[in-house]
């Protein structure tokens, strides 16, 4: 630590899905890999920060310099996010599940009858709870994943959820698991569309925006 643009700083980062458990033996999982958001984490350590990792269950190895807090829920994220606090900046990269799963305390059974019935219960937002929480980051910034309108979505979600920045993803094409991402800044001044580029190289340009935006605040 010490050195580079970011030195001094403390940056939050989230990456990767949560599992919302169904039963002892079962849950519900997404697709995200964790790729981008661990390499935003090692890309911001790059820059000399220091990173606090809270990552859903992936298997990648933890970024140089950066520390890593293992969740599995939702619900663990948002605590140990709480707990992270306060940063001079936060990502959320994490793919959190909107929806966990009133779970049962004993694996269920199959017993010859119905199938059983998931009882849904929406999951806190991470995002916008940091955004709107007492111990704001001077700059928070959320990723969008969608698969069309890419760009107005994702601009609506930045205003929902009270982001500075929304790094919007084409997921209509080969992101989930792979090597290149499509994305498009979205702040207060507009859209910026980048061209397709790997997950290292959306990082470090996000990580160098970040520094530049801390840049001479306090
Ligand atoms: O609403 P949507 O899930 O598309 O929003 C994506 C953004 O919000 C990402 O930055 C994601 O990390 C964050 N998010 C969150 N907590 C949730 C849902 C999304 O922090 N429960």
């Amino acid at each position: 630590p010490g050195e580079g643009p970011l030195a001094g700083r403390h940056v939050l980062v989230t990456a990767g899905p949560t599992h919302e458990p169904i039963d002892p033996v079962r849950y519900i999982a997404n697709r995200s890999s964790g790729r981008q958001g661990f390499a935003v984490a090692g890309a911001l350590a790059r820059l000399g920060a220091r990173v606090t990792l809270v990552a859903g269950p992936v298997t990648l190895p933890t970024p140089s310099g950066v520390t890593r807090i293992d969740v599995e829920t939702a619900r663990q994220m948002a605590d140990a996010v709480q707990a992270a606090l306060p940063a001079d900046a936060a990502v959320m990269v994490a793919a959190v599940a909107d929806w966990r799963v009133e779970a049962a305390g004993q694996k269920v059974k199959k017993d010859g009858g119905a199938a059983p019935a998931l009882t849904l219960v929406e999951n806190p937002d991470i995002l916008a709870t940091v955004a709107a929480g007492p111990d704001r980051p001077r700059l928070v910034v959320g990723f969008a994943a969608e698969t069309e309108h890419v760009v107005d979505h994702a601009t609506a979600k930045r205003t929902r959820k009270g982001a500075d920045w929304i790094v919007a993803n084409d997921v209509s094409a080969d992101v989930f698991g792979g090597e290149a991402n499509t994305v498009h800044l979205i702040t207060a001044d507009g859209v910026e569309s980048w061209t397709r580029m790997t997950k290292d190289e959306v990082a470090e340009g996000l990580a160098q925006r970040i520094a530049d935006a801390l840049q001479g605040t306090a």
